[in-house]
């Protein structure tokens, strides 16, 4: 399948809105890449198809999460708003025959992230922060930062996103955590 066929599959799938969304994801990841130097192409996947079960049931989604034998921990067994991720890369796998470990990832933790992210994770991680139809304080600073560092825009990132789910007395994946402590680490690493 090419980059065309998924952006067919995702309009079949999706809400106008949603698939809007995954385009513009789609677009900004590939230019993340151009700038960070990644595969643009696997960015254009990965963003196309990142939001891919977003708008499937719940039970449909741990279904596939099963089906693909892949573990939730606590939290995210909690927070059903995290299934879609790790549903979107068991469907990418198991329906779309996808086999790029990459892309899979890309898509399985563009939520909450990871420690040790490709720079095709944290393309598609950055890039679902500043799609075109993101409203929020912090979009202008995150964009910015996208442009000159992506553990930058990840530490602004996870940061917002943690002080929100704060304020809203909602669980905090420790792996959004994690997210956020390993970037700024590489961060300060660079400037010793
Ligand atoms: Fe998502
Ligand atoms: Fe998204």
């Amino acid at each position: 399948m090419n980059i065309d066929s998924y952006v067919e599959l995702a309009k079949s799938r999706l809400s106008l809105k949603r698939f809007m969304h995954s385009l513009s994801v789609s677009r900004e990841a590939k230019k993340l890449a151009q700038k960070h130097g990644c595969d643009e192409i696997k960015a254009e996947i990965a963003g196309i198809l990142h939001d891919i079960m977003k708008e499937t049931s719940c039970e449909e989604q741990l279904a596939m999460i099963k089906e693909a034998n892949i573990k939730l921990n606590e939290i995210e067994r909690r927070s059903q708003k995290l299934w879609h991720a790790p549903a979107g890369a068991a469907y990418a796998k198991l329906r779309l025959k996808i086999i790029d470990k990459d892309i899979l990832n890309a898509i399985n933790y563009h939520t909450s992230g990871r420690a040790n992210m490709s720079i095709l994770e944290k393309v598609v991680f950055v890039a679902d922060y500043i799609s075109e139809d993101r409203k929020y304080n912090m979009l202008g600073k995150i964009k910015f930062l996208s442009s000159v560092s992506l553990d930058e825009a990840i530490v602004s990132g996870t940061e917002y996103t943690m002080k929100f789910l704060f304020k809203k007395k909602k669980l905090v994946d420790s792996q959004a955590l994690e997210t956020y402590n390993a970037a700024l680490m590489r961060i300060q690493d660079k400037e010793k």
